[in-house]
C-alpha cells in the first residue's frame, strides 16, 4: 500500500507533483504579466495638421469654415494669417463668434475675446491659444492644433503666424 498523506487518497508522488504544477503556473503567469509590460496600451488617434486649403480663397476676418470639423477659426489680416483654437481656456466649451460685435463669446459662463483672443470679460483666465499655421509652397494652409501658444509676444511669430501678401 503507497504512503499517503491527508487528504487521503493522495499520494506523496502526486502531492509533489501538484507542488510543482503550482509553482510552474505561479512562474508563468507572473512572467506573462511582465511581458504585458512590453506592449503598453497605445491610442491612436488621428493627426493634428490638416490642410485648410488654399490661403488665397480666404477673406479678411475671421472664417469659421472649419470650426464644426476641426475646432478652429482662420483669421485673416493685411499682412497674413493666424488660428485660434475654439477651445474657451476657463472650462473648455466651444465659443461662438459674433461678426457684429467683433468678439467670440462663450456660451457656458459667458467669457468674451477679442478676435486677437484676447480675454475682454468674463471667467476665463486667458488668450485663447493659437495653433501652428504655415504656408505651404502649393499656397494651401496647413495648420496643425498639435503646437498652440497663447501668450502674447509669442503667438504673434511663427509659427503662429503666417505672412501673406495676395497674390492677383
Ligand atoms: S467655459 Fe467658457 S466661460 Fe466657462
Amino acid at each position: 500500500m503507497p504512503e499517503t498523506i491527508a487528504p487521503a487518497g493522495l499520494t506523496r508522488r502526486n502531492f509533489l507533483w501538484l507542488g510543482w504544477s503550482a509553482l510552474v503556473g505561479f512562474l508563468t503567469s507572473g512572467a506573462a504579466a511582465a511581458a504585458r509590460f512590453f506592449f503598453p496600451n497605445v491610442i491612436y488617434e488621428p493627426s493634428q495638421k490638416f490642410n485648410a486649403g488654399p490661403a488665397q480663397d480666404y477673406p479678411m476676418g475671421v472664417s469659421t469654415k472649419w470650426l464644426n470639423e476641426q475646432r478652429v477659426w482662420i483669421i485673416r489680416t493685411e499682412k497674413g494669417f493666424y488660428t485660434v483654437w475654439a477651445r474657451c481656456t476657463h472650462l473648455g466649451c466651444t465659443p461662438n463668434w459674433f461678426a457684429d460685435q467683433n468678439r467670440f463669446r462663450c456660451p457656458c459662463h459667458g467669457s468674451n475675446f477679442s478676435s486677437d483672443g484676447d480675454v475682454i470679460a468674463g471667467p476665463a483666465p486667458k488668450p485663447l491659444y493659437r495653433c501652428a499655421v504655415e504656408i505651404a509652397s502649393t499656397g494651401d494652409l496647413i495648420i496643425d492644433k498639435a503646437v498652440i501658444e497663447g501668450r502674447s509676444g509669442f503667438r504673434d511669430k511663427t509659427p503662429f503666424f503666417a505672412n501673406f501678401k495676395a497674390t492677383v
